[in-house]
């Protein structure tokens, strides 16, 4: 893994969307693994601005999320595929029909994720995957566990979770208990992965995911059996690792 610790949100922003132009423009097609959440928000600003300037071009990318909340509809405010809209998608040249992102609303979930993954597959898998994490070392919606999935699947979230992301939210109530994911397979599948994690809220994260023990109880620190991890901190995420 190769870590990388800057100053701040700004740098850590301009890093990731440096390495995500520089893949983008590299290739001659690339298939994109988006996250969602605050911390990419910064490098999704970046690309766009990025895009505006000329420097890229996003004809031949190909996205796929990560996750999606189950029953949100995509025109909710705070679906994952709404935040897609307005960082990203909404701004750039990237054509409807090479986006995806797991529906949460369908009638049969598992024919959903099921056919989510083979997608992927059929896309010949994730070129480069943006990760968050999150603080109980999630990554997608990859819950501590005592087993982890290695597909696509539907998932509880953790009560951590429930509580972190409630910020979006009214209230806590309204926080869907549910989501589609990408396992642990499809994740480390990825050609090349970069893994952002911005403020002290993270450090304890970001310490169990570097400390060379992997465990379910910290769905990250199995990246460190990925050979191509890229893992961009800023100080205080870096807090407990400097
Ligand atoms: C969410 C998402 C993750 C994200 C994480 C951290 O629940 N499912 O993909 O990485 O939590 O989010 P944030 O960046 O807002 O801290």
């Amino acid at each position: 893994m190769i870590v990388k610790i800057v100053e701040n949100y700004l740098e850590l922003s301009r890093l990731a969307a440096s390495m995500v132009t520089k893949e983008i423009n590299n290739c001659k097609s690339l298939v994109l693994g988006l996250a969602t959440g605050s911390t990419p928000e910064g490098m999704y600003a970046e690309l766009v601005k990025q895009f505006k300037a000329g420097n890229l071009d996003f004809k031949n990318v190909i996205t796929f999320n990560l996750d999606e909340y189950v029953s949100l509809k995509p025109e909710h405010p705070q679906s994952y595929y709404y935040y897609m809209k307005r960082h990203l998608f909404d701004h750039v040249n990237i054509s409807q029909e090479n986006i995806n992102i797991p529906t949460g609303c369908s009638n049969d979930l598992y024919k959903e994720c099921y056919e989510y993954e083979m997608k992927i597959s059929k896309a010949g898998g994730i070129g480069l995957q943006i990760l968050g994490i999150g603080a109980n070392g999630h990554i997608g919606f990859n819950e501590p566990a005592e087993a982890l999935s290695v597909n696509t699947h539907l998932v509880k979230l953790a009560d951590k979770t429930i509580e972190a992301n409630s910020r979006f939210f009214k209230s806590p109530d309204q926080v869907p208990r549910e989501a589609v994911t990408m396992g642990m397979g499809t994740i480390m599948h990825a050609e090349k992965i970069v893994l952002l994690a911005s403020g002290t809220g993270k450090s304890e994260a970001i310490k169990q995911t570097l400390s060379g023990r992997l465990t379910t109880a910290v769905p990250a620190s199995l990246l460190q059996l990925h050979r191509n991890v890229t893992v961009i901190v800023d100080r205080e995420a870096a807090a407990l690792i400097i």
